[in-house]
């Protein structure tokens, strides 16, 4: 009979399981709120990006549907052979004016996005001098790109330009940073990493995942909320996340965005947006624009909660942004507490190595504009029991 040679990632599932960071995908029984059913229970839902509540908001909902019944549910082809509808047009016209960029393009995801950009505009001759804790999608894209790749500490500027000095004058370079760390919930050092780009002629890059809708004049990103509009070059924001449906979007110069439009192979070789996504996006760019206290919202139950669990003891590192960590240690600690929140209520993900480093491992908690003061109470009366179950605080 034939042996089965896949075997051995069962072997890597059983010391998975062996070290507790084992995990089942918890399943949504209805919409992405701030209370949900996941597996079958009621939970104050401390996981979701949905920073703005806009998944479920009525505007983007009709627009989908709307979208749906003119142009049906797929774009049936990729950008670059029949798939580019018009509605793909008016939303990256759409985002260019929001972002204040020459032009956009949109991406299926902000993984596609980023992974897609940097290995696009970057070959073996050049280099990336890139934040240790930039997200998984950017450090795919640096080793598709073939560039070398230096990486220096987070957020340390001055480690970056010993970095960038010593390398030759002539040689291409991209220095990038995420603009809100996903982990962590900091914000990375853009305005100083903007002046060591000019003084070396670096292009400079920031992935704006978690800053779009959440930071600056209606969640234009982190941009906006430094003041470095013109200072940089790509900027890369995405759909998913705030502004509640999918995708991702590079924004920049006209020329930039046209070579991502011949080069770019998420673009090139994958298929495009179904029209009701791109509606829905459309949607909510009308939203971030007109109802502008959504974010004001979100902000409010940030320092309410955030402050709330700092009062409380928890170690929750340097966050700035309204994902906050509660930092337990060791992975198997995590997921314990991860755990024993689910069962008194309150949904909020352990994360483990690999996705934070091995002594760091967390709860990450992000609240959102539609949660109520009762609810985030309630979670915070429930962190302080299991957290003193637990020994934390
Ligand atoms: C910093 C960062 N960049 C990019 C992405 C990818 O975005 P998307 O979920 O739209 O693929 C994420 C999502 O986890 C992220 O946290």
């Amino acid at each position: 009979m034939r042996q089965d040679p896949l075997a051995y990632l069962a072997t890597e599932l059983d010391s998975l399981r062996q070290q507790g960071l084992y995990r089942t995908l918890r399943v949504l029984d209805d919409r992405q709120q701030a209370t949900a059913h996941f597996d079958g229970r009621s939970v104050v839902n401390l996981s979701s990006n949905n920073y703005l509540g806009l998944t479920t908001h009525p505007k983007l909902i009709a627009a989908a549907l709307e979208a749906t019944k003119a142009f049906g549910v797929g774009s049936g082809s990729v950008r670059t052979i029949a798939g580019t509808m018009a509605i793909h047009m008016e939303l990256e016209r759409r985002l260019a004016a929001f972002k204040k960029t020459e032009a956009v393009v949109v991406f299926q995801s902000g993984f596609a996005a980023n992974a897609g950009t940097v290995s696009a505009i970057l070959n073996k001759d050049d280099v990336i001098i890139s934040d240790e804790l930039n997200h998984a999608s950017i450090i795919d894209g640096c080793r598709l790109s073939r560039a070398a790749i230096k990486v220096f500490p987070h957020k340390d500027v001055d480690a970056a330009r010993r970095i960038v000095r010593d390398l030759p004058a002539g040689q291409r370079k991209l220095l990038i940073t995420d603009g809100v760390f996903s982990m962590d919930g900091d914000l990375g050092a853009v305005p100083d990493l903007c002046t060591l780009a000019e003084e070396y002629g670096c292009i400079m890059m920031v992935d704006d995942a978690h800053a779009s809708g959440v930071f600056g004049e209606n969640g234009r990103g982190t941009i906006d909320h430094f003041h470095v509009h013109g200072r940089v070059d790509i900027q890369v924001g995405t759909l998913s996340k705030a502004v509640g449906a999918l995708g991702g979007y590079v924004a920049g110069s006209r020329a930039f965005v046209e070579f991502l439009y011949h080069r770019a192979r998420p673009f090139l070789f994958s298929t495009s947006h179904p029209p009701a996504v791109a509606a829905s996006c459309l949607a909510a760019v009308d939203v971030l624009e007109q109802e502008p206290e959504i974010i004001d919202r979100l902000w409010e139950n940030t320092r309410f909660f955030k402050g709330g669990l700092v009062k409380l003891g928890f170690n929750t590192g340097l966050s700035e942004s309204p994902i906050t960590p509660v930092i337990a240690g060791e992975g198997s600690r995590a997921m314990k507490l991860s755990d024993r929140l689910f069962q008194e209520g309150v949904f909020a993900q352990g994360l483990a190595f690999p996705t934070v480093a091995r002594d760091k491992a967390r709860v990450r908690t992000i609240v959102t504009a539609t949660h109520t003061r009762q609810e985030l109470q309630f979670a915070l009366d429930t962190f302080a029991k299991v957290g003193r179950e637990l020994g934390l605080i």
